[in-house]
């Protein structure tokens, strides 16, 4: 299977099962440390079958928003029917251009999928696009650089030569995108990237 669109879709029916409650514990913990407050609006990148959507709607209350964007309509339906609530939304669509206001969101998050990207430069320069002033922009995976190389050379197809870009290279594509206060984690269990939109 050569397209990426199509290899996703053929994973969304069953993508749920991937997740530990330890995977969740962690994944929790650490959108803890990213101080969401009631009425804040996210936009997460990549979203799939919306792994991260409870724990955010929880810390954002009815007041705030969670918008799902995967260009995997099957994931993107799926996240919908899992957590079907007022304050989530999934929509089926590119992260290279997202059919998203400008200067609305208070954080934008891309766990386990910023690898994927293609054209990771356009992704950066469209979530500093949507961002507000002083919003903040994680991208996240719960292996180290390395590790993921490994994970995506064994799961092979469209996805084998899946990596993250060199920290000197994040950091370009952050500055080009309008954000501050660049920060990089890259440890065994933990790929962390935080960038502040000016
Ligand atoms: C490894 S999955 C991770 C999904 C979810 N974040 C999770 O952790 O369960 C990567 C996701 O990114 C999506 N994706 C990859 N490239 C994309 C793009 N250019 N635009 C939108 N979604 C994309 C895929 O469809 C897939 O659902």
């Amino acid at each position: 299977m050569e397209n990426r669109k199509d290899y996703f879709e053929s994973f969304a029916d069953d993508w749920d099962k991937n997740f530990t409650a330890e995977d969740l514990e962690i994944l929790a913990f650490l959108i803890d440390t990213f101080h969401l407050k009631e009425g804040d609006r996210v936009v997460d990148l990549g979203c799939g079958t919306g792994v991260l959507f409870d724990i955010l709607r929880r810390r954002i209350g009815a007041s705030g928003k969670v918008v799902g964007v995967d260009f995997s309509a099957r994931m993107a339906h799926k996240a919908l029917k899992n957590f079907p609530f007022d304050n989530c939304f999934a929509i089926d669509a590119d992260v290279e251009q997202l059919p998203l206001p400008g200067g609305y969101f208070d954080l934008a998050i891309s766990f386990a999928s910023f690898a994927h990207f293609t054209r990771p430069e356009l992704v950066i320069a469209e979530v500093g696009r949507v961002l507000s002033p002083g919003a903040s922009f994680h991208i996240i995976h719960l292996l180290g650089s390395k590790e993921l190389a490994e994970h995506h050379h064994h799961a092979g197809g469209p996805v084998a030569r899946d990596v993250l870009p060199p920290k000197e290279k994040m950091l370009e594509m952050f500055l080009l995108g309008g954000f501050r206060d660049f920060r990089l984690i890259d440890q065994p269990g933990l790929y962390h990237v935080l960038g502040l939109k000016k």
